[in-house]
């Protein structure tokens, strides 16, 4: 199908661990535009300062003249390439939030911090970033929760976000089980549980990309395309 809603990838070079320059990048979004995917949002990492990919003037540099570039190309073949971030919950500030949003839309898409990281606050960073961003006036839509640690151990312990009406997005390769296993299960369960808003490619590399196809047809098979389209086509996403 077309239709596609891509809100998290790293199709555009910023240094980060995604594309590595302007080619690649184009590479990764001529195989989003080819499998359906019509508005992809490129979202860098903009890390902790004492993580791998802070924000830095190089780094912002490098995302600033590579995104027009890419933008006008890709326009040329119907893809709408919009700019974003995907923040860490810390580096939100009442000041900075309005650099986050996602283009476009009133949604700032925010890391949910990944079991690599073995924190023992995730949920109580989230929620006050989260805090930040809806004083904004905006609406924290939060990536990959089924990667989190401590949501693998208790889903529940989201239930807080998404009863504020805040918007769980799962990675949707989770759903084929390739961030593993226990992603796999816990992606399902909030899946299930009602809780997921949205799925997104996190596309980085072409081994990593960002097609969202397969994953749609598997989401269509455990729960009908009632379920999954607005998953896939960004529904819940506050458009502006
Ligand atoms: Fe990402």
């Amino acid at each position: 199908m077309r239709g596609f809603v891509d809100v998290h990838s790293h199709v555009v070079p910023s240094g980060d661990d995604g594309a590595e320059g302007i080619e690649e990048g184009l590479t990764l979004c001529r195989l989003a535009f080819e499998a359906g995917t019509d508005v992809l949002f490129a979202t860098p990492h903009a890390h902790a300062p004492w993580d791998t990919f802070p924000r830095t003037p190089a780094r912002n540099a490098t995302y600033a003249a590579a995104f027009p570039e890419m933008q006008k190309e890709v326009a040329t073949w119907g893809l709408d390439l919009r700019r974003g971030w995907e923040v860490y919950p810390t580096v939100i500030t009442p000041e900075n939030v309005g650099e986050y949003t996602l283009e476009g839309t009133r949604g700032v898409l925010i890391e949910f911090p990944g079991s690599w990281l073995d924190l023992d606050d995730a949920i109580e960073i989230l929620t006050e970033a989260g805090r930040v961003v809806e004083a904004a006036g905006l609406v924290p839509v939060f990536a990959h929760p089924e990667r989190c640690r401590a949501v693998a151990e208790d889903p529940g312990c989201i239930r807080p976000l998404f009863d504020r009406g805040w918007l769980l997005c799962a990675n949707a390769p989770s759903f084929l089980g390739r961030h593993g296993v226990v992603a796999e299960r816990t992606a399902w369960a909030l899946l299930a549980a009602g809780q997921i808003a949205l799925a997104a490619s996190d596309g980085h590399t072409p081994g990593r990309s960002p097609v969202l196809q397969e994953a749609y047809n598997v989401v269509c098979k455990r729960h009908g395309e009632a379920v999954a389209r607005p998953l896939f086509t960004g529904s819940a996403l506050p458009w502006s």
